[in-house]
């Protein structure tokens, strides 16, 4: 069984969620919901899915990642949940794309610190601290821009938004900068 993921436009992906309690996080409740967002991640495939994405306005999220692809710093993630997160950017920013299951279909580039630190509570209701870069870092701050009512469409670079198909077939394979510069008609006006 796995949830149904909302879209852009439903308003609970636009309200800030609230926190959840040591106690309601090791309620059997919360412990099955965690559970079920796990089956519907792994089911989308998504590499996040915070609460608000499956209706519910709590600061919950689930993550989960694979792959390993060198050019985006990306490295297999083993699940784990975050809860009620607080987020510490790093300095430096790096853009790639990147898609959401509530945008389903579409992709950006977006603009993302590259290094961040989040302190959290874990599944059990425990604090923990994350130090992630990379790809790891993007979805950490995917997943907690959701639970602050922020799609990545609010911070995308907009000439970029694509299709999924779209992007594979036209904007794959160029260095982002260039990519970016060819969006923004610069090399078509030398004058
Ligand atoms: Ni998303």
């Amino acid at each position: 069984m796995h949830l149904k993921i909302v879209q852009a436009g439903d308003p609970v992906l636009r309200q800030p969620a609230r926190p959840l309690t040591a106690a309601e996080l090791a309620s059997a409740e919360i412990q099955q919901l965690i559970e079920l967002m796990r089956e519907t991640m792994r089911d989308a495939p998504g590499v996040g899915l915070a609460a608000p994405q499956i209706g519910l306005p709590l600061q919950l999220a689930v993550i989960e990642d694979v792959a390993e692809i060198e050019a985006t710093e990306r490295k297999p993630v083993p699940f784990h949940v975050i809860a009620n997160p607080r987020l510490a950017l790093g300095d430096e920013t790096i853009e790639f794309f990147e898609g959401c299951l509530s945008v389903e279909g579409f992709q950006a580039v977006v603009p993302r610190a590259r290094a961040v630190r989040v302190e959290a509570l874990d599944h059990r209701g425990s604090p923990v601290s994350i130090d992630a870069r990379g790809w790891y870092a993007r979805i950490l701050q995917h997943e907690i821009d959701h639970l602050g009512g922020t799609l990545y469409i609010d911070r995308m670079r907009s000439r970029s938004f694509s299709t999924a198909r779209n992007a594979a077939r036209y904007l794959s394979g160029i260095p982002i900068p260039e990519l970016l510069a060819k969006l923004d008609g610069k090399q078509a006006s030398d004058s």
